[in-house]
């Protein structure tokens, strides 16, 4: 199964992400945690990375690309993966479209989280991540159980540097601009399925399965 999960930061694609690898045993590839591991060890890419994230602009296309498809070539690939966070602007889904049709491979569905833009900024700045796992929390709607500890790993949780007010709301921006055109280009090579992601999470992971189920 290959998976595409668009929708604009804080729809809930990590949290989402997580539930959906567990169900249907296929690997996470979300660009944003790959740059992020570059940027904690310090990597030049990372380096270079970072300058647009904390900014809420995306990193360049070039970049971008040489790291997803690096990551599509692994074994744990083979039978199928979830991206999160990737393809972000028209040109990176025409260059993953041309490096899977040389592959003779196809993605099996789109999952468009829609959800109102006012909800993003709440989400988002209530956000707590585990430094250790990655996992996502979230101060009011998914509180862990010892405030700053991990459920999962017990390790420490933080605020990522770009769920700051003014740079979530460039990122909202630089989503509309860049991003939405998604779903027309996916609509019209017919594969694009909508979830309500302003329900709870068990109801949004239960509006997934059945758009991936409506399609095999
Ligand atoms: P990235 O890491 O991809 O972040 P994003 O797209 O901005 O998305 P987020 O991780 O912020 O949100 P999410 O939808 O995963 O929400 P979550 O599940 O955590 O990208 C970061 C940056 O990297 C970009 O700005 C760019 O610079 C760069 N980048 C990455 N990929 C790139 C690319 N392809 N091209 C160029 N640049 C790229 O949920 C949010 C919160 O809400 C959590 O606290 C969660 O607990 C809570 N929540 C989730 N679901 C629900 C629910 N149903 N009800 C209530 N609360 C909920
Ligand atoms: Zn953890």
């Amino acid at each position: 199964m290959r998976l595409i999960l668009l929708g604009p930061p804080g729809a809930g694609k990590g949290t989402q992400a997580a539930r959906i690898c567990q169900e249907y045993k296929i690997p996470h590839i979300s660009t944003g945690d790959i740059f992020r591991r570059h940027i904690k060890e310090g990597t030049e890419l990372g380096i270079k990375a970072q300058e647009y994230m904390n900014k809420g602009e995306l990193v360049p296309d070039n970049l971008v690309l040489e790291i997803a498809e690096a990551r599509l070539i692994e074994e744990d690939c083979k039978n199928g993966f979830l991206l999160d966070g990737f393809p972000r602007t028209v040109n990176q889904a025409e260059q993953l479209d041309k490096f899977l049709d040389e592959r003779n491979l196809s993605i099996d569905k789109v999952l468009d989280i829609d959800i109102d833009k006012e909800v993003l900024m709440m989400r988002l700045i209530g956000r707590r991540v585990c430094r250790n796992c990655g996992a996502s929390y979230h101060v009011i709607n998914m509180p862990p159980e010892k405030e700053g500890i991990c459920d999962v790993c017990g390790g420490a949780l933080y605020q990522r540097s770009d769920d700051t007010a003014a740079t979530v709301e460039n990122r909202i921006e630089v989503y509309t601009a860049l991003t939405e055109p998604l779903v027309a280009y996916y609509e019209t090579l017919g594969n694009i399925a909508y979830v309500d992601g302003s329900k709870g999470l068990d109801e949004v992971f239960d509006g997934i399965v059945s758009a991936i189920g409506d399609q095999k």
